[in-house]
């Protein structure tokens, strides 16, 4: 079966080797393929199922001036060149639903749920659309390029960072009430970044009049070293940021709602071990829980809340 599967294999990493061979000009991942399919469904999906009243979008001409930067230099986008994208489809963010974060992309769009619990950027119709994308046009031609896009490292002004700076500053300005802030404290390089796009692009632009206070999250990885915690290192510098700023702030390492999604994945790990009565409260839990949002996974997790050893 291995050495099957190592012969079949070999064909598409031979393509794979040959294709890196050929040079790509730039470090990032290239054009997202069928990227404007993807842009004006995930727009419509936005607007006809998940947030009816937001108003009226419309997806058409959201598209044509999103793809305004398509037609410019990949090195040569500025983040104000989103403004009537941006403009077109800002909508706002319901009050103590904002969550912030680094270095946790798919923790946070799991536990968004679609914004459902949470409104995170990715659950924003703005950054919806471009989440997970890749775009720019060629070089030195008019079509877009597939092989590759340029990254932070490649030049500054690029499609995707200047895409996300400019909704991220949007984001901030929309965002009201507590503000939540999820930090991965088993990040090597530091749970909060100090260069990066929470630090530079939304940070500052936080409404301050409009906030209440902030909660910041420090989430370590099931069985893996904490490297940093609340008050610690690069945690530390962020908290006395805020403090300096005037905010109201508190931190929690390993929130527990968020550590038992992290451990639905983990569930035989002594970090996520269940007393033995979680049976018996698993019985306690009223069906009314089936009515919120009909998720199968919440009476689940409120056993687990209720059982877990922390
Ligand atoms: C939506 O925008 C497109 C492009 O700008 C325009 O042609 C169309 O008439 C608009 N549709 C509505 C319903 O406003
Ligand atoms: C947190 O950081 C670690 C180390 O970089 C990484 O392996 C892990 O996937 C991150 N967790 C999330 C939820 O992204
Ligand atoms: C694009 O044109 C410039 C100037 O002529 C040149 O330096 C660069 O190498 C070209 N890039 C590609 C990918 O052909």
């Amino acid at each position: 079966m291995a050495a099957l599967g190592l012969a079949s294999s070999l064909p598409l990493l031979l393509l794979l080797v040959i294709a890196g061979a050929g040079g790509a000009r730039w470090r990032g991942e290239g054009t997202t393929r069928h990227l404007q399919s993807i842009i004006l469904g995930r727009c419509a999906e936005h607007v006809a199922l998940l947030n009816p009243e937001q108003g009226e979008k419309n997806c058409t001409a959201i598209w044509e001036a999103f793809k305004v930067v398509l037609d410019k230099d990949p090195c040569s986008v500025f983040p104000s060149d989103y403004d009537l994208f941006i403009s077109l489809s800002r909508h706002s963010i319901p009050t103590d639903k904002s969550l912030f974060w680094e270095n946790n992309h798919l923790l946070v769009t799991s536990y968004a749920e679609n914004a459902r619990r949470f409104v995170p950027l990715c659950s924003v119709l703005y950054g919806r659309m471009g989440d997970f994308l890749s775009w720019c046009r060629q070089e030195n031609a008019s079509e877009l390029d597939y092989q590759s896009c340029p990254t932070s490292e490649d030049c500054e002004n690029n499609p995707v960072d200047s895409f996300w700076k400019r909704a991220s500053m949007q984001y901030s300005r929309d965002s009201s009430g507590v503000i939540y802030v999820m930090l991965n404290g088993s990040e090597p390089t530091g749970a909060y970044p100090v260069k990066g796009f929470f630090a530079d692009f939304e940070i500052p632009y936080f409404q301050k009049d409009k906030i209440t206070r902030i909660e910041i999250w420090v989430m370590h990885e099931i069985g893996r070293p904490k490297v940093e915690s609340c008050g610690e290192g690069s945690v530390k510098i962020l908290e006395e940021r805020l403090k300096q700023m005037g905010f109201q702030y508190s931190c929690i390492n390993d929130h527990l709602p968020v550590k038992l999604l992290k451990c639905v994945d983990h569930s035989t790990h002594p970090d996520c071990a269940l007393k033995s009565a979680a049976a018996s409260i698993q019985r306690e839990v009223p069906p009314l829980w089936s009515e919120y949002g009909g998720s199968l996974i919440t009476p689940f997790l409120v056993a687990l809340a209720s059982a877990i050893q922390m």
